[in-house]
C-alpha cells in the first residue's frame, strides 16, 4: 500500500530545524524556527509556568477526560485576554486545540463545513502552514499583496485592493499582531479600515493571532483584533499559548468563533466540539491547564506578565542592535525598518541563494528569503552577523 504514496514536500521551517541540528559547527546561529531564546541561547521553561505545573501536579486528582471542547476555564481565559470586554461573551464560542495550528486547521474546517465554496485569502507572503491548511481541507486559497520589501512596510493600499476581489461570505486570514514572516504590522487605523472593508464587502476574518506580547504588549497587541470582534458580525481566531508561555511542544491553542447572536456562537462551537471529536477526541490538556492556572491567579498572573514583558523586551534590543550594526557596516539607512518591525520575525529581504550561502558559507540559519527569528540573534555577535549578511549582498 505505502507505495503508492508520494513523498511529502518538505516543510522548510522543519527542514531547517534538521539542517542546524547536523552542522557541526559551535559558532553556527539559528535564526530559523520561530522559538524565543534568552540571552544564554536557551529556551527555558517560565517561571510562572513552574509554579503552576507544581502546583498542577499537587492539586491534579485524575487524569479522566474532560469535554472535547476542552477546560472551560482555559478556553474562557484565552477568549478574556485576547477579547477583553470587546464583544458580548454570549455571543463567543470557543474550543481548546492542540496549538494555533490546530486552531487554524479547525478553523478551516469549520469554513469547509459551513461554506465549502468560500475562498480563503491571506497575506503573499503568509506562514506557509496558512495556504497548506486551506488547501489540504478541501478550500480555495487566494493571496493578496502585503508587504513592501523595497520600503519594509505594509503595502496597504495594495492589500485593500486585491482584497476588493474578494467575494461575500469568503474568509481573509489576518495575523493579529507580529506577522510572520515580515514582522510589518497594520496600524490600527489599517485595521479600522479593513475592518470596513469586511463589513462593505461581506468578507469574514479569521484572526491568527500567535504571539501576542511579543510586539508592543499585550493589551496593545490585541487592540486589532479587538476592533474587528468588536464591529463585524462574525469572526473567528485562532490563537496560540506555544510563544506567550512558552508552552511549544505541550501543544496549547484556542479557536474562537465569534457569532452575530449567541445562537449562531454557540451553533459554531458545538461544531468545533465535533470536529475535535472526529480529529483527535479530546485536546491535551496538561499546558492548557497550566494556562488555566496563570490567568485565574493574580499573582501568577502578575509574573508571568513581567516575564512576557522581559521576553519582549529583549527582543526590541536585539531588534535595535541589528539595526544599527546593519546601518555601519551596509554605510546605508537601508535596514532601518528593521527597528520598527514588532514580534519574532524580520524579513531581511534576500534570494534563496543569497541564504544558503549564509547558511553554508558562515553557519547562519534563516527561514526562505531572509525570514529572522529576533530572539535567536546573538547580543555579542551582532557585528559579525551583520557583516556576514552584507557580505552575501542582502
Ligand atoms: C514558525 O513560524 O517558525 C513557528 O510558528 C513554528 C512553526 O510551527 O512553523
Amino acid at each position: 500500500m505505502y507505495e503508492a504514496l508520494k513523498a511529502p514536500p518538505p516543510d522548510k521551517i522543519i527542514q531547517l530545524i534538521a539542517l542546524f541540528a547536523e552542522d557541526p559547527r559551535t559558532d553556527k546561529v539559528d535564526l530559523g524556527v520561530g522559538v524565543y531564546k534568552d540571552p544564554d541561547g536557551n529556551t527555558p521553561v517560565m517561571r510562572a509556568v513552574k509554579i503552576a505545573e507544581k502546583a498542577l501536579w499537587e492539586e491534579q486528582s485524575t487524569k479522566s477526560y474532560l469535554s472535547v471542547l476542552g477546560d472551560k476555564s482555559f478556553v474562557n481565559g484565552m477568549r478574556d485576554l485576547i477579547l477583553g470586554d470587546a464583544v458580548d461573551a454570549a455571543r463567543i464560542g470557543g474550543a481548546q486545540t492542540p496549538g494555533g495550528t490546530g486552531a487554524i486547521r479547525q478553523l478551516c474546517e469549520l469554513i469547509q463545513r459551513a461554506t465549502p465554496d468560500a475562498t480563503v485569502w491571506h497575506s503573499d507572503p503568509t506562514w506557509p502552514n496558512h495556504p497548506q491548511i486551506i488547501n489540504h481541507v478541501g478550500l480555495t486559497s487566494k493571496t493578496f499583496r502585503y508587504y513592501d520589501a523595497a520600503a519594509g512596510a505594509v503595502s496597504f493600499e495594495a492589500m485593500c485592493d486585491d482584497l476588493k476581489a474578494a467575494a461575500a461570505g469568503d474568509v481573509v486570514i489576518l495575523h493579529g499582531c507580529c506577522h510572520n514572516p515580515t514582522g510589518a504590522n497594520l496600524t490600527l487605523e489599517q485595521w479600522e479600515a479593513i475592518t470596513a472593508q469586511c463589513e462593505a464587502q461581506g468578507l469574514i476574518p479569521l484572526i491568527d493571532i500567535a504571539y501576542q506580547g511579543f510586539g508592543d504588549g499585550l493589551e496593545e497587541d490585541a487592540a486589532g483584533v479587538r476592533h474587528m470582534a468588536a464591529s463585524l458580525p462574525e469572526v473567528m481566531i485562532g490563537a496560540s499559548c506555544s510563544k506567550n508561555f512558552g508552552l511549544y511542544r505541550d501543544r496549547v491553542g484556542a479557536a474562537l468563533v465569534i457569532g452575530k447572536d449567541a445562537e449562531a456562537g454557540k451553533l459554531a462551537e458545538a461544531n468545533l466540539g465535533s470536529l475535535n471529536r472526529l480529529n483527535f477526541s479530546f485536546p491535551p490538556d496538561h499546558g492548557a491547564k497550566v494556562v488555566s492556572i496563570i490567568l485565574n491567579d493574580t499573582e501568577l498572573r502578575t509574573a508571568w506578565k513581567a516575564e512576557l514583558e522581559e521576553m519582549r523586551l529583549n527582543m526590541l534590543s536585539l531588534r535595535k542592535g541589528l539595526a544599527e550594526a546593519l546601518r555601519r557596516e551596509a554605510n546605508s539607512d537601508r535596514f532601518d525598518y528593521i527597528a520598527v518591525h514588532r514580534g519574532m520575525f524580520t524579513q531581511l529581504g534576500g534570494t534563496v541563494e543569497k541564504v544558503k550561502a549564509l547558511r553554508e558559507d558562515h553557519g547562519i540559519y534563516m527561514v526562505g528569503t531572509g525570514r529572522i527569528n529576533i530572539a535567536g540573534l546573538p547580543a555579542d555577535g551582532l557585528d559579525k552577523l551583520a557583516k556576514a549578511i552584507v557580505s552575501v549582498g542582502i
